[in-house]
């Protein structure tokens, strides 16, 4: 991990101060910006303004029922908007600034735009640990929401380019690729009980350990209460097949460790059956699978323990 944080500091002295001003000014006139996180990239947009945050919606083709997460720079600027209670307070703690994002109550008139939570009383809040990220964040007066970079219901975003090629006449921050390519963690802490929304590094192992006690199960996709969950996410254009141990004619085989399979495409998520490096190479991997000649995508089973279980829950919503 520290290896990784001096990485991105060496990204981030490369980056002209003047791509951080310059992002910031076009976050100030209420337009768009592709920016690096530590999960995946965002489309950030001023988290307080109504017009900005139509343009999020627009540019991904978003339903306008899917609510977004509100990003801040620490944790006190995210209690000014949110009431925090002691589940909150022990999470941010222990995780952030990192991959976990909180379902909170909304203070009341609190400013942020009614589009990007939907109209909810609740709101989605992190605090992410990307330096450029961080860096943005502190130089503004106002939170920002950012929703994965990529047109709605299509592969998340893991590098700079990825992010050019579905929105070209965006201005993008490129901060190399993200160091762990899955969404944050999800966690609801406005029921009885807390649950977790969408799985992510942090696991439901991880969450419980902190908070002492055992989580409510997983909210089903379906459910109004995760409303962006929708069961077909995260796809790419040719289908997917899951859990496979035999290759058929015409496919490109995504594979994980080591194996016998000899295909006419193929990307390893990782030769040593590591799953941190699946979870950082996965959406990169789709995407380049997609535009294969290939006709469909043939996927080796993953172990469905830490972090598996989110790359098993993107691999399903991609193969829906
Ligand atoms: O890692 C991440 O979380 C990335 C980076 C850019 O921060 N962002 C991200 O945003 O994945 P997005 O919009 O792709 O996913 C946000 C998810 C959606 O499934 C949405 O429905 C859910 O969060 N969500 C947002 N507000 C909610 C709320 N008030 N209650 C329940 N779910 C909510
Ligand atoms: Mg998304």
């Amino acid at each position: 991990m520290n290896t990784l944080k001096t990485d991105m500091q060496k990204e981030i002295n490369h980056l002209t101060i003047l791509a951080l001003e310059n992002a910031q000014k076009i976050l100030q006139k209420g337009d768009l910006v592709g920016l690096p996180t530590e999960t995946v990239y965002g489309l950030a947009a001023n988290a307080l303004s109504d017009a900005a945050v139509a343009k999020i919606y627009a540019l991904k083709e978003r339903p306008l029922f899917n609510p977004l997460i509100a990003h801040f720079a620490n944790t006190d600027e995210a209690k000014k908007y949110v009431q925090f209670n002691k589940w909150a307070e022990s999470l941010a703690k222990a995780f952030w600034p990192g991959p976990l994002t909180l379902i909170l109550e909304k203070k009341k008139e609190c400013g942020i735009s009614l589009l990007a939570t939907a109209g909810l009383n609740t709101l989605a809040i992190r605090v992410p640990a990307h330096p450029i990220a961080q860096q943005i964040l502190q130089g503004l007066g106002f939170p920002l929401v950012a929703p994965s970079a990529n047109p709605s219901e299509s592969l998340s975003p893991t590098t700079a380019q990825h992010v050019k090629t579905s929105f070209p006449d965006l201005f993008v921050i490129d901060g190399g690729p993200c160091t762990i390519g899955l969404e944050s963690t999800i966690v609801d802490l406005t029921g009885e009980k807390p649950a977790i929304l969408r799985p992510g590094l942090l696991t439901k192992n991880d969450i419980q350990k902190v908070l002492s006690l055992n989580l409510a199960d997983k909210i089903d996709g379906a459910s109004i209460k995760a409303p962006g969950q929708l069961k077909r996410h995260y796809a790419p254009s040719i289908p997917l097949r899951l859990n496979i141990s035999q290759l058929q004619e015409d496919e490109a085989l995504l594979s994980f460790g080591p194996h016998t399979l000899t295909a006419q495409k193929e990307i390893n998520l990782s030769s040593t059956g590591n799953l941190e490096e699946a979870a950082a190479n996965l959406f990169s991997a789709l995407a380049e699978l997609d535009s294969s000649r290939c006709k469909r995508i043939a996927v080796m089973p993953l172990p469905n323990d830490g972090i598996g279980l989110a790359i098993n829950d993107r691999l399903k919503r991609a193969s829906s």
